[in-house]
């Protein structure tokens, strides 16, 4: 079996994108969602050789990163994707606003479920929209859709849903049936659902993962999906993600896109893409979500023997820990103090939402050394 193990510290200091750019030496960056593992084999590989033949310029139109992606839905998720219904663009982000720019109309709202990823706030206004905001239930033992929420928003007007499957910070795969649920909600109040799948790929085996679009008629006709191979296999500054709809008038819209939007996709990122998506490189996603669920345990044992008072429960997908510090006596800003006073970079919990207050978020995508000398590390100060 393919053991995939995140680089030394010495090389990761090597690396100059944001996780590793931003804060001093003496700081263990543990926010932002890029990860501290080598790139998988086939996409070093079509790296080099695109290095090699300078073959750095604009995408094709005719280039196979849709037929890749199908192949990885079938193979990874059970779902039959028409590769003639995608389309490319930069990144997730972009994918988002373009389609939302064309699903609502300006000064519309749009649901967010938070507490979420801080972007998703921007994003829905850099399309013109303003933010309904229906926060996730807290079950006490998981997070899920408000479905009565979403109804009430919907039948005030909301024009459609910016969903995260699974859900960033909190780690939930959404279930089949909530889904489901939803998808009959849209197409009731002709509302347009917009899933960010972009942790899809990481979803852990047995947490039952359900890509929107093959729920059922209603989400095919209700729904975008927007993915990429970016989060899995590290590859966010290559620019490149695909916009994903089933059904005849959800296609027309993408198809509807500015051609720029197309061409805006990073050369690189689609050759990376491809290869991520290759049956080629299953085996390593397989390897990489083994060392993922040993991380996340290790976070759990770390927490339970270090730091009683912390609330974190396992997530389904990711590498994005959710955790409630606000037991630990850190004060308003709990992310700010861990950066001042243990040297370990979280992300601010409030930054999600005000949900979020109290908690922060911990990203283990990383060695089992590098979690244990930050857990050590917030225990410290919290003994202080
Ligand atoms: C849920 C979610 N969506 C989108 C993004 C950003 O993706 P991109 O860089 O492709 O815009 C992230 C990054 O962490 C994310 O977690």
């Amino acid at each position: 079996m393919l053991e995939v193990t995140a680089l030394p510290l010495s090389e990761l200091r090597l690396r100059t994108s944001e996780k590793w750019g931003e804060y001093p030496d003496d700081v263990l960056p543990l926010f932002v969602a890029e990860t501290d593992f080598p790139l998988a084999p086939a996409v070093q590989e079509v790296l080099r050789r695109a290095v090699e033949t300078g073959d750095t310029g604009y995408v094709s139109s005719r280039n196979p990163l849709a037929e890749a992606y199908a192949g990885f839905a079938r193979r990874r998720f059970d779902w039959e994707v028409d590769p003639s219904r995608l389309r490319s663009t930069a990144d997730v982000s972009m994918g988002i606003v373009e389609i939302l720019r064309r699903v609502v109309q300006p000064g519309e709202r749009v649901v967010v479920t938070p507490p979420v990823y801080p972007p998703f706030y921007d994003l829905v206004e850099e399309a013109g929209a303003e933010v309904e905001r229906v926060p996730l239930r807290d079950t006490g033992t998981s997070w899920e859709l408000d479905l009565d929420g979403i109804r009430a928003a919907f039948a005030d007007g909301a024009r459609a849903i910016l969903l995260c499957n699974p859900h960033n910070p909190t780690g939930t795969v959404h279930e089949r049936d909530a889904l489901a649920a939803l998808a009959e909600l849209a197409a009731e109040f002709e509302v347009a659902v917009v899933s960010d799948e972009i942790h899809a790929p990481l979803a852990q085996p047995g947490t039952g993962f359900t890509p929107f679009l093959s729920v059922s008629d209603a989400a095919r006709k209700t729904g975008y999906a927007v993915v990429s191979a970016s989060k899995a296999f590290n590859l966010a500054g290559l620019k490149c993600a695909l916009m994903v709809s089933a059904d005849d008038e959800t296609t027309a819209v993408l198809r509807g896109l500015p051609i720029e939007v197309v061409w805006r996709t990073g050369q690189l990122g689609l050759r990376a893409a491809v290869a991520a998506f290759s049956e080629e490189s299953d085996a390593w996603l397989d390897g990489l979500l083994r060392t993922l669920d040993r991380n996340r345990v290790l976070l759990e044992d770390l927490l339970a023997a270090h730091l009683p008072g912390a609330r974190y429960r396992i997530p389904d997908a990711g590498y994005l820990a959710w955790i409630d510090v606000s037991a630990l006596d850190l004060g308003e800003a709990p992310a700010r103090r861990i950066l001042k006073d243990a040297r370990v970079a979280l992300n601010a919990g409030d930054a999600f939402g005000p949900e979020g207050e109290g908690h922060v978020r911990f990203n283990f995508g990383t060695s089992p050394e590098i979690i244990t000398e930050a857990v050590e590390r917030i225990a410290a100060l919290v003994r202080r």
